[in-house]
């Protein structure tokens, strides 16, 4: 099957352009005096924007059609929807000490009627996308034609993700940001969970992630979960992983991973092609 066969219908460019202006009158509404909570909706905001940005790299560079360009922009623009209402009701981006980003938004969506214009298949594939854009893995054997489009905003995101935490990790001045360190201690261990899960080339899970460095390395062993080369040249090409390791202790054991990794990582189809 053609990448370009999932395409469900038709969706307008307009249709696009009216979504980016109920996204922007939505967020506005959450707007607060509070200079910190307003910098952490910024961050979501700027995110959700760059997110786009990603996605259409990725979706030209795997040679897709206007229509699903639109669609997967559509995707993107509405993946992280839930966490404006999040932060406002709980004050946290962690969905464990709140609730479900993922399915909030799916709520937000539906109470605003946001997806109606568009056929049932088109539904179905945004609905699908945004419900498993923020699992651990994707709970399917791979063979659903509506999970490219759950790939390509799980890549998309990944991207945008590294690029927030790693500005965050080298920032200049000492600023902690509870929002984006999920609330972990900074302290110096690392657990041994996490150290196994990343030899053996597995997705780290949040519930086993104890403190800081734990968070690095889970955002390290997102390189397991990437989907398309054209992610993996990405992420080749900005070093990330790199920076990831170089703010991680010196350890010997975290070497060896980072090792193996950045050998796989190299070789084109070297990491997990779903
Ligand atoms: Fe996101």
């Amino acid at each position: 099957m053609q990448i370009n066969d999932m395409i469900p219908g038709p969706i307008n460019e307009n249709s696009v352009n009216d979504l980016k202006i109920w996204f922007n009158k939505y967020v506005d509404s959450f707007r607060d005096d509070d200079p910190e909570i307003q910098q952490n909706l910024n961050l979501k905001i700027a995110h959700t924007e760059r997110v786009c940005r990603e996605i259409k790299h990725l979706g030209k560079e795997l040679e897709l059609e206007a229509n699903a360009l639109h669609l997967a922009e559509i995707i993107a623009l509405l993946h992280d929807i839930g966490r404006f209402e999040q932060y406002a009701v709980y004050k946290t981006f962690k969905d464990s000490k709140s609730e479900n980003h993922a399915l909030l938004g799916l709520r937000i969506i539906k109470k605003n009627k946001l997806l109606n214009i568009f056929d049932p298949n088109t539904r179905k594939i945004i609905v699908h996308a945004i419900k498993y854009h923020n699992r651990a893995t994707l709970p399917s054997d791979g063979k659903d034609p509506f999970l490219f489009y759950d790939k390509l905003i799980r890549d998309a995101d990944k991207l945008d993700i590294w690029h927030v935490v790693l500005n965050y990790y080298y920032r200049t001045d000492s600023q902690r940001n509870s929002a984006i360190e999920l609330d972990l201690p900074d302290t110096p261990s690392v657990s041994k969970h996490i150290l196994d899960d990343l030899h053996h080339g597995r997705i780290i899970h949040f519930e086993h992630v104890n403190n800081l460095n734990d968070f690095k390395l889970l955002q390290m062993g997102w390189i397991f979960d990437i989907n398309f080369e054209p992610t993996r040249k990405v992420i080749s090409e900005r070093d990330y992983l790199k920076k990831l390791r170089r703010v991680l202790p010196a350890s010997s054991e975290i070497d060896i991973i980072y090792e193996n990794i950045i050998y796989k990582l190299r070789q084109v189809g070297g990491l997990k092609q779903k």
